[in-house]
């Protein structure tokens, strides 16, 4: 019996399976996916046209995405994914400021007062870093900003930032997940020291303890994540930050796409959502 592909490797093992299959049968690779059931067709199908969609994406320049999420919505997790699906830089504040924390920067030493209580940096020091970040060449093809802006000053900032410029907001997308799930994962990640992997010791453990698969460095679970800061952080995102849904529906394009369900899955989802703020 055919089992429908689940993950993107799975899926890319499937395609090739089928076009050596095809080239066996000596029959057009449509002709041999008309056979398969209907759930693995269309999945198959979706896989094929985000696929496409990547390459293209890849030839364009200046998109700008921006992914809203709360405190353990997957930004992070996805935003790795979908940057290099796309092909464009993914920009996270948090990790900016992780980055001059553990380079002991002025910059860093001020954030970190904020930041281990759970609250927001103050406006003026994140847009100076994040505007300044943007400048940078690796940016100019486009970014997926992950945590900026978090509140109307910033976005406002950043559209005055752009006002001028040949880059535009292409839209946001919101991840939405239920408040109990956000507390169940945040309970249970680690990241690594160099490259801020992210890891789940529930949902996705790295194959070695404490190490991450991808560069060997240490796993450490991030001083926001414990006590009080948790709470702190999702009350500023509930009453704050989900303010920038309206904004963004106002003056620029919105996409939620369900957070809760499998990475795999989510992947899929924002890859349409990519699409559908692309104009496809
Ligand atoms: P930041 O680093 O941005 O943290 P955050 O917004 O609190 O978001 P998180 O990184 O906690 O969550 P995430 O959505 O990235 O989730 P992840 O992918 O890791 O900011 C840190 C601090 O810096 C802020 O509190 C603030 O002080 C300051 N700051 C940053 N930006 C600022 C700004 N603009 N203005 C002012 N201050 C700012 O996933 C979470 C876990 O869930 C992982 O373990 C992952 O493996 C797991 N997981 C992910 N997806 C799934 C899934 N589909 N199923 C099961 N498990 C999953
Ligand atoms: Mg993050």
């Amino acid at each position: 019996m055919h089992v429908a592909p689940t993950t993107w490797p799975e899926m890319m093992g499937e395609n090739r399976k089928l076009e050596l299959e095809a080239r066996k049968l000596k029959i057009g690779r449509l002709r041999l996916i008309r056979r398969l059931p209907s759930c693995a067709r269309y999945r198959l199908v979706e896989w094929r046209r985000n696929d496409a969609f990547s390459r293209s994406f890849h030839r364009r320049r200046k998109v700008n995405i921006i992914l809203i999420g709360a405190q353990g919505s997957g930004k992070g997790t996805q935003a790795e994914m979908l940057s290099k699906s796309l092909g464009i830089r993914h920009v996270a504040s948090g990790d900016l400021f992780r980055k001059a924390i553990s380079e002991g920067t002025a910059l860093g030493m001020q954030a970190k007062t904020y930041i281990d209580r759970g609250h927001l940096v103050p406006d003026a020091l994140t847009n100076a870093m994040v505007l300044n970040r943007l400048e940078e060449p690796d940016c100019k093809a486009g970014v997926l900003l992950d945590g900026f802006p978090r509140n109307i000053a910033q976005a406002e900032a950043l559209d005055n930032d752009l006002q001028g410029t040949d880059r535009t907001i292409d839209g946001a997308i919101y991840l939405e997940v239920p408040r109990d799930v956000l507390l169940q994962r945040l309970s249970g990640r680690y990241i690594c020291r160099a490259n801020q992997h992210v890891y789940n010791i529930n949902t996705r453990p790295p194959k070695v303890a404490g190490v991450c698969d991808i560069d060997g460095s240490e796993l450490y679970q991030r001083s926001d994540d414990q006590g009080r800061a948790v709470q702190e952080r999702l009350d500023t995102f509930f009453h704050e930050t989900i303010r920038l849904l309206d904004y963004y529906k106002q003056y620029h394009k919105l996409v939620a796409v369900n957070g809760n369900q499998s990475i795999e899955q989510v992947h899929e989802d924002l890859m349409k959502a990519a699409r559908s703020l692309a104009g496809e």
